[in-house]
């Protein structure tokens, strides 16, 4: 049986994720929207590239839960994305309303699904969509880590011209500007990325400009485009995380993920490694932190904390 993907929320994101999903056959596409329009126009759009790329997936667009019934993964980009000078967090009033009616919908229809949220303010959301929907905290988790961490390589290579596949490194923490590159676990070609500012690969306030530069990555997008916020690297990264569920590849990735003792913390979302196969979020990886890593690690736990503090003062049943 072909595996039952839905995309909640069709605008920029869940069309690209539609688009994606389909190239790469990973299963049957319901685009929902509230705006039914636009997910019958893109789903239909989209399969009718089917003759020219040659996949053979169905897609649909709908308004109605009952169409999304015992889906095996579900990813959510329902909401409203950032304007230029926003921030994520002035997103949180509006998105939380959403959230909590998209969660209803999910729990009724798909229990059993793999639920992966992308919308912002991304830690949050995630967590509340958790306790709204009660789903297991090992099949709800949140798309953000491998987007800055993607990002911040992206960056790297730029600077030092190699190739983004011979870089690897993580962003952990909230998704936001308290977010995390570990410098420690950033490696290029092998080597340490600490080890290249000493041999003058790159100079020490280069680096900090680009750890800076991935902070505000999203927002440099949004000014760009003036109406709507990224959607191609968010999309790209959400796809990976289905895939790895769908096909049990138990990949490593950073992922907003339900932390619960692991790096000192107790019951938070927030970035982190984690493995993802036939059964969620499978394990959550605690790497070893310096202390300039657990440090800043710390400050944005606190970060995300304040944050859903201030998501229970607009809902108090959270
Ligand atoms: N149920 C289903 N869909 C909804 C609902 C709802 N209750 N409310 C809004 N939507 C739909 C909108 O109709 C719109 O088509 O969600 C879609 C969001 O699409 P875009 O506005 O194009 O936003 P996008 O760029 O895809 O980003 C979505 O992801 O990265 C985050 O910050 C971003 O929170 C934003 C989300």
């Amino acid at each position: 049986m072909k595996n039952k993907i839905t995309l909640i929320g069709a605008g920029q994101i869940g069309g690209t994720l539609a688009h994606l999903i389909a190239l790469k056959e990973l299963g049957d596409i319901i685009l929902f929207d509230v705006a039914s329009g636009i997910a019958k126009g893109k789903a239909l759009d989209i399969a009718q590239s089917a003759p020219v790329n040659g996949f053979n997936v169905k897609l649909s667009g709908t308004d109605k839960y009952e169409d999304t019934k015992d889906s095996d993964v579900i990813i959510i980009t329902a909401g409203v994305p950032r304007k230029p000078g926003m921030t994520r967090d002035d997103l949180l009033s509006i998105n939380l309303k959403i959230i909590k009616e998209v969660a209803e919908g999910v729990k009724k229809t798909s229990p059993n699904a793999f639920v992966i949220c992308i919308t912002n303010p991304l830690d949050v959301i995630v967590m509340a969509l958790q306790k709204y929907s009660n789903l297991p905290t090992n099949k709800v988790v949140g798309m953000a880590g491998i987007l800055d961490s993607s990002r911040f390589i992206y960056f790297l290579s730029q600077e030092l011209k190699i190739p983004v596949q011979k870089i690897k490194s993580l962003v952990l923490g909230g998704h936001g500007d308290s977010m995390v590159a570990m410098l420690d676990h950033t490696f290029i070609d092998g080597k340490k990325i600490h080890q290249c500012v000493d041999e003058g690969m790159i100079s020490k306030n280069k680096l900090d400009e680009i750890v800076n530069r991935t902070k505000k990555g999203g927002a440099e997008i949004v000014k760009y485009l003036e109406k709507g916020s990224a959607f191609y690297a968010p999309a790209a990264s959400g796809v990976e995380m289905a895939e790895s569920y769908l096909k049990d590849l138990k990949k490593h990735l950073p992922c907003a993920a339900h932390i619960n003792g692991q790096y000192g913390v107790k019951d938070i979302y927030a970035g982190v490694p984690v493995v993802i196969g036939k059964n969620g979020v499978e394990k959550i990886i605690e790497l070893k932190l310096n202390k300039e890593e657990e440090n800043n690690f710390k400050k944005s736990i606190k970060a995300v904390q304040e944050l859903f503090d201030a998501a229970k003062k607009i809902d108090p049943t959270l």
